[in-house]
């Protein structure tokens, strides 16, 4: 029984060695060690020897049994570990490898401007205010002195919800709302999204944008929206442009004007850009009417103020000769890359 016990021994032995998967050893465990194995059925058999032997062949058995269990969990361990070499090796992250292109976006061409507008005029000491898309007609129209029958009130210039509620027209109802809650000095531009029911055309979109100014304040004077407009001008169309006033009409200001640039392209001398004119209009501007500061609780008496309103998109246009508006608002990549 001894030489059986050991021949099993070395049999087991050297197939445990020469496993290749833990499945394997573990298979070669069940049919030595369990409940049916090999080794378990020499040791049933014992019962059958005399009283001399038993303890001698029940010692070379358990000797036996430790050293294959040994053998087992030595060679699983050696498989598990070459497994996770295997793995490891198969996961190497290589640092060098070049990565995946990310396509950064950029700015749109008109969020490019309004970025420059407002670092102009936040260097002349103006602050930013934004105010909603969907106004009151209050603040758009009759705050801002604009008579019952003034013709951008018509249902075919302006967007209506009903009758209290629109889709603001101009960005100027802020100059409103920052009046109401603001006491002068006030030093503010706004830029925004303004929408008007126009047709779509080359110059035209029934959503568009603007960027309001207004200052209010002790002895402010038309001297002084000049001076602003012209610093505005140079820094944004280049050293040299001109400014020029006409006189226009805004229910909100007295006395009101429409200003124009030197045509940046020619100089002035008139090209197909300014269309021979040397002049290009670009913002529409005036002395902040008495109605409107008395409209929002400021004494005309004792503050005066300028405001200017600026289309935004045709200052883009002109800064990027881009000759129809809808390009802007197709989102079509090749036309926004060039940006
Ligand atoms: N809100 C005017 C427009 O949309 C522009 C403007 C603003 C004029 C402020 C004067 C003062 O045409």
């Amino acid at each position: 029984m001894k030489e059986k016990l050991l021949a099993l021994k070395e049999e087991l032995a050297s197939s445990i060695k020469g496993c290749v998967s833990i499945e394997e050893v573990e298979s070669i465990r069940i049919n030595a060690l369990g409940k049916k194995g090999e080794i378990t059925a020499v040791l049933k058999g014992m019962k059958d020897l005399s009283d001399e032997e038993r303890p001698l062949i029940g010692k070379i058995a358990n000797e036996v049994r430790e050293e294959l269990e040994e053998l087992i969990s030595a060679k699983k361990g050696e498989l598990k570990n070459a497994e996770k070499l295997v793995k490891l090796s198969a996961e190497t992250l290589d640092v060098t490898m070049p990565s995946k292109q990310i396509r950064i976006g950029r700015r749109h061409p008109i969020t490019q401007v309004f970025d420059e507008l407002k670092y102009i005029f936040t260097g002349m000491g103006f602050k930013v205010a934004e105010g909603p898309e969907i106004e009151t007609v209050h603040n758009n129209f009759d705050a801002l002195n604009a008579p019952k029958n003034h013709p951008s009130r018509d249902m075919s210039d302006t967007f209506y919800f009903d009758e209290n509620m629109l889709l603001r027209t101009q960005t100027s109802p802020v100059q409103v709302r920052t009046m109401q809650v603001m006491k002068p000095p006030i030093r503010i531009i706004s830029p925004g999204r303004c929408f008007r029911s126009d047709t779509p055309d080359a110059t035209h979109s029934p959503m568009f944008h603007q960027l309001e100014g207004l200052v209010v304040d002790k002895n402010v004077t038309m001297a002084e929206l000049k001076g602003t407009l012209q610093a505005f001008a140079e820094l944004f169309f280049g050293p040299g442009t001109k400014i020029k006033f006409r006189p226009h009409n805004f229910p909100f200001t007295e006395p009101s004007a429409e200003v124009d640039v030197t045509c940046f392209k020619c100089g002035g001398k008139g090209c197909s850009m300014c269309k021979g004119e040397g002049w290009i209009e670009i913002l529409g501007a005036g002395m902040v009417h008495p109605n409107v500061l008395r409209n929002c609780g400021i004494d005309p008496e004792e503050y005066s103020g300028f405001a200017f309103g600026m289309g935004v998109d045709r200052a883009t246009m002109l800064k990027y000769e881009i000759d129809d508006i809808r390009l802007l608002f197709e989102n079509d990549m090749r036309f926004l890359n060039q940006f």
